[in-house]
């Protein structure tokens, strides 16, 4: 496949990938500088939580000077709103970096990773190539510019039907996860490439519905499941703490 100066192919998983995608997988989602990680904490930003600590700052800031004397407990009232939403403000950074941060660091401790070839159904030829033998699937795309390194995996996905983790379980529903495109190859078809595989696979193996969960504030992951016709169905909590803003989105594409 050609884009511009990038030529690249996609491809089934092979063992002697392993370390390469848990590589960009790690880096894409917790510390590339077009990270998950990243997108989620710049768009925490302008959320409401975050202008209301604004707000709360300069107001608590302005009173503090109106009511002049800094002994004066009004006066001491107003600097302290202002702290109280400085340390809001930092504390809920802080515990967003650090949820997000646990999901690239799933690669540790969830199954499929400690053995994508048999979690995801890899089967190999005598010749060598590799092919998706069941429902399931994960494919990589390997980038074959020879000035920039040949067999470098810039981009992966897998379909997953052994997952429960949607709503819908039913042996025709399999799940979209571990999608990753490295940070220099973004905004150039590698994602929509891998999607398309994996739906070319699904249709093969008589899937009826694939279901993906996603981070509400990525927007590059909720612009490429929105545009290739995954819908939302559900909206969720992500880190287990009402005041963390932080949610997920449930999706799901019917065949
Ligand atoms: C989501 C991700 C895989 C997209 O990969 P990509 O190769 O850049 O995607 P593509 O170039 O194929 O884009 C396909 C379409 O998706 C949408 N899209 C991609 N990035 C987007 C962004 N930053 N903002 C809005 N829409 C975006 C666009 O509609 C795009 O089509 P267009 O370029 O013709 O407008 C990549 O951004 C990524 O790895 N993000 C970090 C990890 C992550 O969030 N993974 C998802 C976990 S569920």
């Amino acid at each position: 496949m050609m884009s511009g100066s990038l030529d690249y192919r996609i491809r089934p998983f092979r063992d002697e990938d392993g370390e390469q995608v848990k590589a960009l997988y790690h880096d894409e989602v917790g510390y590339s500088p077009m990270s998950m990680h990243r997108f989620i904490m710049r768009s925490s930003l302008t959320r409401p939580n975050s202008i209301m600590c604004y707000i709360v700052f300069g107001v608590g800031i302005a009173l503090a000077f109106v009511f002049g004397n800094p002994r004066s407990i009004r006066a001491a009232a107003a600097f302290a709103m202002s702290i109280a939403s400085v340390l809001f403000f930092v504390v809920h950074r802080w515990q967003l970096s650090v949820v997000t941060r646990s999901f690239a660091k799933s690669i540790a401790t969830d199954p499929d990773f400690r053995g994508l070839s048999e979690w995801y159904g890899i089967s190999r030829h005598s010749d060598g190539a590799t092919y998706c033998s069941g429902k399931s699937g994960f494919w990589v795309a390997e980038l074959l510019d020879r000035e920039l390194g040949t067999g470098v995996i810039v981009g992966c996905v897998g379909l997953d039907a052994n997952s429960k983790q949607g709503t819908h379980h039913h042996h025709r529903t399999a799940q979209l996860r571990r999608m990753a495109v490295s940070w220099k190859m973004r905004r150039q078809g590698v994602g929509r490439s891998l999607i398309e595989s994996l739906l070319e696979h699904a249709k093969e193996v008589k899937l009826e519905v694939i279901e993906l969960q996603t981070n509400g504030h990525c927007c590059s992951a909720v612009g490429i499941y929105e545009t290739l016709g995954w819908v939302a169905y559900e909206t969720q909590g992500a880190s287990g703490k009402p005041w963390v803003d932080l949610w997920s989105i449930r999706y799901r594409l019917e065949l």
